[in-house]
């Protein structure tokens, strides 16, 4: 399986809003991390084949996607980023409909809307309506059913938007329960959903990428370029306006930052460990 995309841009009346974009996605998960307007949802779409690139073009197995129409569309699911559901429909009704209109024949529908209902979670309150659900079970309705179809790809739109805590836990739960042999491509702006999911990382800025690799590997790229160091409060706050710095912490009178920085900022200063964090302000500040 792979899923090749191939100087792919996009202009929307003159703005580009992707340029050049080109990757390989084989088997895993890939987290497709960039900030508000980076150009994920668009890119997204396009491998989704719901958008028509303005140059370039997506393979699947080394076929054009656009040339393969539904025979590609069968094998994929899409969360979009503004998942509406029906308020009147209950989880189950919803589930059986979207099945329906993907084509599946009334038995596998019921099969697969059971199925995924009790693998999302929600088996318990499928006989309710979808209007009363919080954000976590609405978007848990969306990831079941862009599973009906039992898709080789996944493709989710900021899945994790609005979900609190538990929610985010239980989220990556059922993402690796599901991940084997598919790919899943998932874009967030939540660094903290990279770290935990993602076996390969795409970086996108202003419609470019920027870095592909997993965690670690882009980890290693910080390394001697974050600092930490402990001054008077005075002192601490002159030096976190000349550098990216990612934490302060006040303790008895004292600041502690922690900084991005190519060399040592104050001769106090030790380098320590990068994290995902550091590595979202290096890239995205
Ligand atoms: N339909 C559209 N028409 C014009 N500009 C758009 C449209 N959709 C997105 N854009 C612009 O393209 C850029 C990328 O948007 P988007 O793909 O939604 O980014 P992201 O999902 O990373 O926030 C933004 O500058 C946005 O304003
Ligand atoms: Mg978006």
């Amino acid at each position: 399986m792979s899923l090749t995309v191939e100087n792919v841009s996009k202009i929307y009346d003159k703005t580009p809003a992707l340029e050049g974009v080109n990757f390989k996605l084989e088997y895993g998960i890939y987290g497709l991390l960039g900030p508000n307007g980076a150009g994920k949802t668009t890119l997204m779409r396009i491998i989704a084949d719901l958008l028509v690139p303005s140059t370039g073009r997506v393979l699947f197995n080394g076929q054009e996607i656009s040339s393969l129409g539904p025979a590609f569309r069968e094998k994929l699911g899409y969360l979009p980023q503004d998942f509406g559901v029906y308020p009147n429909f209950t989880a189950e009704q919803f589930l059986l409909y979207i099945a329906r209109l993907k084509g599946l024949s009334k038995f596998e529908a019921r099969r697969r809307t059971d199925e995924l209902l009790e693998l999302v979670g929600l088996s318990d309150i499928k006989r309710e309506r979808l209007g009363g659900f919080s954000g976590g079970q609405r978007q848990r309705v969306g990831i079941a059913q862009a599973l009906l179809n039992d898709p080789q790809i996944l493709i989710m739109d900021e899945p994790t938007a609005g979900l609190d805590p538990e929610e985010r836990i239980r989220f990556r739960r059922i993402l690796s329960d599901l991940s084997q042999n598919k790919t899943v491509l998932l874009s967030t702006h939540i660094v903290s959903d990279i770290e935990a999911v993602a076996n390969e990382v795409i970086l996108l800025k202003k419609g470019r990428v920027l870095e592909i690799g997993k965690p670690a590997e882009l980890l290693v790229l910080l390394e001697g370029k974050v600092w930490t160091v402990t001054l008077s409060i005075d002192e601490g706050t002159v030096l976190a306006k000349q550098y990216p710095c990612s934490n302060t912490v006040h303790f008895e009178g004292k600041s502690t930052l922690r900084l991005i920085s190519e060399q040592q900022p104050h001769p106090a200063a030790q380098p320590i460990t990068p994290n995902m964090e550091d590595m979202y302000l290096y890239f995205f500040r």
